[in-house]
């Protein structure tokens, strides 16, 4: 907790320098397609001050991702939808950044990239409990609150009419957070947004306050997607980079125009009990050569009780349910016991935080295939292990879904996906992937 309050005083601080800093930051997206920036990257106002340690940043995002996945089995109790996400994963969790422009003149503002999400929110002016950098709504001259009779109104959360305009508020652990919903241009690289609907926040209570904006790519009515249907059909795709090369960006690539023509497909499901989130067909994972044994009702896609799997920018560690993580583990284990049984007498197992597959030796990894329906993706060593900085420990990047009684999701996370092209084909229903290194 006390990293995390820290953590957020910076934020706070180094969001009203601006992004200065570097002159690569300074560089302006074009066309539809936006660079994607890592939380920790040098053109992110949100990374620490000093760098964290390894061990200190991998259970930072341990902890976020214990947090998201919660949010996620909250989702199946609930049986409603959730247009704009009362989840307490939206404000803390944002690994992967775009610059949008919003109001009219631009104002620059950072948002998070969640698939996850169908919030689209962001700090305005006048708001108690936010950080320094605010949308300043007065000085914009296309901005527009909007009223209770509004259509989109009736898709927010529990809203209040106490005034003229339609306020909601969302929950957060401890913390509250109002906000008006408003409209105005959004221009995401060159393409302008006109009438663009979010979350104005104007009141942030607790100890959690959100740095920036959310920029929710889920399939929700208000999401994104839905706003900007004649423009982009539905259709993003990005190329997340790793968090090793923290100088590099990736894309994010808007609308059918531009995506990959040579790449392969797996149907995208909808589950009623998630309606909003990307479901895929898992249905086996092989380490190496070997297809491991799970047992099928680890992966099977249920609409009942919300099971399956999804594809997911803002989880960083990929999560499987226990049977299907065990299993899988214990093959990767074998392999690295074998595969290194020559060179090293001691070849003991140690734990790192929630990763209980680490080695402090150097390892000949195996590679791992993800076997969608009709879709393999095999995955390099640098998609799979997380190495210290000095080299002397290496993990599995992955973990077992934290066991609760909702715990019946397998997620497949960004360090998984990193150095791939991911794209989302709502129309077609179906998900995309290609090995791209993002630069
Ligand atoms: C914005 O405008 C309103 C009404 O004109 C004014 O009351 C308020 O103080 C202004 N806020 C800022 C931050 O300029
Ligand atoms: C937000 O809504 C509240 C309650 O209706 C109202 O008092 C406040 O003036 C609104 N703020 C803006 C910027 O529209
Ligand atoms: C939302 O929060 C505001 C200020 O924190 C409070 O006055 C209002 O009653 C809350 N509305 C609802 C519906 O909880
Ligand atoms: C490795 O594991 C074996 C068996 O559990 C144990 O006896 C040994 O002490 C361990 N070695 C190290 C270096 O931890
Ligand atoms: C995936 O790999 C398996 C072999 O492990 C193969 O039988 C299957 O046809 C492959 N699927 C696709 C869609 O290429």
């Amino acid at each position: 907790m006390k990293i995390h309050l820290f953590t957020l005083a910076i934020l706070c601080f180094s969001l009203s320098q601006g992004l200065n800093q570097n002159p690569k930051c300074e560089t302006q997206d074009h066309g539809s397609t936006l660079r994607v920036f890592h939380i920790y990257s040098p053109c992110s106002p949100f990374r620490p001050s000093k760098p964290l340690s390894w061990e200190e940043s991998v259970l930072q995002m341990q902890a976020k991702d214990q947090a998201r996945l919660l949010y996620f089995s909250n989702l199946v109790a609930k049986n409603s939808v959730v247009p704009i996400a009362s989840g307490r994963q939206t404000i803390q969790s944002p690994t992967y950044i775009v610059k949008a422009n919003i109001g009219t003149p631009p104002q620059t503002l950072l948002m998070a990239m969640d698939t996850s999400n169908d919030a689209s929110w962001i700090p305005c002016t006048g708001c108690l409990g936010c950080s320094s950098s605010v949308f300043n709504t007065n000085k914009s001259t296309t901005f527009k609150p909007l009223g209770c009779q509004a259509p989109q109104c009736k898709l927010v959360p529990n809203p209040t009419c106490g005034g003229a305009s339609c306020s909601f508020n969302m929950t957060y652990g401890g913390s509250t957070i109002a906000a008006n919903l408003s409209q105005d241009t959004i221009t995401l690289a060159t393409d302008p947004v006109p009438g663009y609907t979010f979350g104005c926040i104007q009141k942030a209570t607790g100890s959690s306050v959100p740095p920036q904006g959310l920029m929710g790519l889920a399939r929700g009515p208000l999401s994104l997607l839905s706003q900007t249907q004649h423009l982009y059909q539905s259709t993003f795709s990005y190329c997340l980079p790793s968090f090793r090369s923290l100088s590099f960006s990736g894309s994010l690539r808007l609308g059918p125009i531009g995506q990959p023509k040579t790449i392969k497909f797996t149907p995208l499901l909808k589950n009623p009990r998630r309606s909003s989130l990307y479901y895929v067909n898992l249905v086996a994972i092989r380490v190496g050569r070997k297809i491991v044994d799970i047992p099928p009702a680890a992966l099977a896609f249920n609409p009942n009780t919300g099971a399956g799997t999804i594809i997911d920018s803002g989880t960083v560690f990929t999560r499987l349910v226990a049977p299907a993580y065990t299993a899988v583990r214990d093959e990767f284990r074998r392999r690295i016991r074998d595969a290194n049984r020559i060179r090293i007498r001691n070849a003991n197992v140690t734990s790192l935080g929630g990763f209980d597959t680490c080695y402090s030796f150097p390892i000949v990894a195996p590679t791992m295939t993800f076997m969608f329906a009709g879709m393999n993706v095999t995955l390099p060593p640098d998609n799979l292990l997380i190495h210290s900085t000095a080299g002397s420990i290496t993990c599995l990047a992955m973990a077992a879904a934290p066991d609760n009684v909702n715990s019946v999701l397998n997620v497949f996370a960004n360090m998984q996906q990193q150095n791939h092209r991911i794209l989302f084909d709502v129309p077609n229903s179906r998900l995309g992937v290609a090995r791209e290194l993002c630069t």
